[in-house]
């Protein structure tokens, strides 16, 4: 027997959320339009008792070919543009990540935030022998999904998954992972994080005159207090990628911060 009260804050939900996607413009239209269909798809998971990342996991397991990193890459960019849109970093700006990650040809990477394992994957791929690649992911049952799509995917020889919060663990890695520098950092995890978690690579000395930082999503949702950062710190030199947010058409870019040291 379904709870009436879920219900009826389901459909009130849903008729907030389409009015406010009428109501605003621009980026925040995109977000309220993202904001519903997560919206629609949490109320689809509760009656189908099973989250959309396990349904991107099955898709995976059904379609795509184990230990092929790229059928794994292609299977979740299929389903994901054309049955339930995530945060992926996706095919397009996957494109300029792949390009960013092979002419830094890094040993040691760095990724925040890991959901589904989708951009690990990707620049796992791409990691020559002995390159040491790390990604934190503070939610366990995203970590679970990434950890059977790595292995899947046949790279969990090239990338761990660390759970926890970035906040603690970018502390711990030189002594616990034994880190010296990072050559390479993916920052794609909540877009509140990105100036204080780059401020915190810093004070850790975690960074050398060239690491590359390349950040997600600086338009939708945007970082505008990270871009202000990293152009304005004298610290870094930056180059923006425009692009298209995942799976949709709304602009969105990629932003490369080079540490000058
Ligand atoms: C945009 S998704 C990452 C997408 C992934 N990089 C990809 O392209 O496939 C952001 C992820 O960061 C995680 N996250 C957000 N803030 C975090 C934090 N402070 N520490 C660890 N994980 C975090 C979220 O749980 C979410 O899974």
């Amino acid at each position: 027997m379904i709870d009436l009260s879920i219900l009826l804050i389901s459909a009130a939900s849903i008729l907030l959320l389409l009015a406010l996607y009428i109501v605003v413009d621009g980026p925040r239209r995109t977000i309220a339009r993202i904001v519903f269909h997560e919206t629609v798809e949490a109320i689809k998971s509760f009656f189908m008792n099973q989250t959309k990342e396990q349904r991107v996991l099955q898709y995976v397991l059904d379609n795509a070919v184990r230990g092929d990193p790229q059928s794994v890459i292609d299977s979740i960019d299929t389903y994901c543009s054309q049955k339930e849109w995530a945060m992926n970093v996706g095919d397009q700006k996957g494109l300029i990540l792949d390009n960013v990650v092979k002419e830094t040809d890094p040993n040691v990477l760095l990724e925040l935030g890991t959901y589904c394992g989708y951009s690990a994957v990707r620049i796992s791929r791409l990691l020559k022998p002995g390159a040491r690649f790390f990604t934190v992911e503070f939610n366990p049952a995203f970590a679970a999904i990434a950890k059977q799509i790595i292995e899947f995917a046949g790279v969990n020889d090239k990338v761990q998954i660390i759970e926890g919060n970035t906040q603690d663990i970018i502390p711990q890695l030189k002594k616990k992972y034994e880190l010296d520098t990072l050559d390479f950092v993916f920052v794609d995890h909540w877009k509140d994080k990105y100036t204080d978690d780059t401020k915190l690579l810093e004070k850790c000395n975690l960074l050398r005159k060239g690491s590359v930082i390349l950040a997600d999503n600086v338009i939708v949702p945007g970082a505008p207090d990270f871009l202000k950062y990293v152009r304005s710190c004298g610290r870094y030199d930056c180059t923006n990628y425009p692009s298209v947010l995942e799976y949709m058409t709304e602009k969105d870019a990629l932003e490369k911060a080079v540490f000058r040291g």
